[in-house]
């Protein structure tokens, strides 16, 4: 029988739970029974009740919760907080389930592998069509381009939407998106039903569509390479295609209101797109809003975690941004979940991961304690 464990998340700030009350009774269709933290639900406005009237099981503290459980299911990897140690908690029997980033948190990677877990980061989920539903990257990134622009927004000191009034007509906000991928596609949606005109751009010339098809400008950087790996990701760009995109942001930047940069090649430092000196010529009270600040950020003055005001111009380094909407971002995440152990069912019952399977494989980070794959 599987003991599912949901825990309290303990790093600082983070409010998401990793299952929300919805996903219990397919869980217990599956035969996977939930235990569910007393309180862990609370900053994502899950009460204990929610879970308990559904069929999980309310531990009243984490020893509790970690004794008898054989999956465990997190939003961040197991660390260590104060007085809580997660590695010493949870036993070795559980699988483990969260987003690891083990290049990034080195030193709880090291202790994971001293134990003799199964860990699954789903982080490595491969991005085929098939593992859309499974995406925690993807829910999670929708919705920091959502809020990137709700916030950006409120920093702004001028409005967004066009507003033609008695004392005079407002114009609206010009917005400019860098990187059109998930969280760049949700914030160009967003800037429009807020009713700014939206700029776009990507060195991969195949998301042109996906701007055209929101109402978005894109922008091109003339150049014959189209930015993209043959799996279709962004790479990085030669040194003539960054002169010519420094050269047309340059330009653009001087009448561009908000920017929302959202940036990334996978396994690499964000690019530095935005210098001090295209920083220089934005107008005063513009807005940089650097989502990807966490992988040190696309503008050269941006710090991640920090509101950096400079010349009058704000720049935002946020830092969990799907923290934020935990609420709508734990249920995406939970749904995400539900859905990876959904794929390794037999008869619509889990009994154990499906080994055979690519999306297993792929976000196996350790088997049995052991390096699983190269990421490992
Ligand atoms: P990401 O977060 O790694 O990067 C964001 C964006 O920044 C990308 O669109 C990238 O092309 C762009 N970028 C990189 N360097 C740039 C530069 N110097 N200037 C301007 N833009 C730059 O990417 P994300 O959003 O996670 O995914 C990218 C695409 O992958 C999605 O649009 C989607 O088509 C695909 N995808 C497929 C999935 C699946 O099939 N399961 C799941 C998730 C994404």
């Amino acid at each position: 029988m599987i003991k599912l464990a949901v825990p309290k998340e303990i790093i600082d700030f983070e409010r998401r739970v990793a299952l929300t009350p919805d996903c219990i009774k397919p869980l217990l269709k599956m035969g996977i029974n939930v235990f569910v933290e007393k309180g862990a639900g609370e900053l994502s406005s899950y009460s204990d009740k929610d879970y308990s009237s559904l069929g999980a099981k309310i531990c009243s503290n984490s020893t509790e919760l970690y004794r008898n459980s054989n999956l465990v299911v997190k939003v961040n990897r197991p660390t260590i907080k104060g007085k809580i140690n997660e590695f010493s908690k949870i036993n070795e029997k559980s699988d483990i389930i969260a987003l690891i980033y083990p290049d990034k948190f080195k030193k709880e990677y090291q202790m994971l592998k001293k134990k003799k877990n199964n860990v699954f980061a789903m982080e490595l989920m491969p991005r085929i069509s098939r593992a859309q539903s499974m995406d925690v990257l993807s829910s999670q990134s929708n919705l920091s381009g959502y809020k990137a622009v709700v916030d950006a927004a409120s920093f702004y000191n001028k409005a967004f939407p066009l507003m033609m009034t008695s004392a005079g007509t407002i114009p609206p906000a010009k917005v400019l998106v860098i990187g059109a991928g998930v969280a760049g596609l949700q914030a160009i949606a967003t800037a429009k039903r807020l009713g700014a005109v939206v700029f776009a751009f990507d060195v991969r010339s195949a998301t042109k569509e996906q701007v055209e098809s929101l109402g978005g400008n894109f922008i091109s950087v003339a150049d014959d390479d189209g930015g993209e790996t043959s799996g279709g990701y962004a790479k990085e760009m030669t040194k003539n295609y960054k002169a010519k995109q420094a050269k047309l942001l340059e330009e653009t930047l001087s009448k561009i209101d908000v920017v929302i940069s959202t940036a990334l090649i996978p396994g690499k430092p964000a690019p530095q797109i935005l210098t001090k000196k295209m920083v220089d010529k934005m107008k005063s009270g513009s807005v940089i809003y650097d989502l990807a600040s966490e992988f040190g950020g696309n503008c050269e003055l941006t710090k991640h975690g920090e509101n950096v005001e400079y010349k009058s111009k704000f720049i935002i380094g946020p830092s969990n941004l799907a923290s934020t909407v935990s609420q709508d971002a734990s249920r995406l995440f939970s749904k995400n979940i539900l859905n990876f152990l959904n794929n390794s069912t037999e008869n619509g019952k889990f009994n154990d991961f499906n080994w055979d399977d690519e999306l297993v494989a792929g976000t196996c980070l350790l088997k049995n304690g052991k390096q699983n794959n190269l990421k490992g």
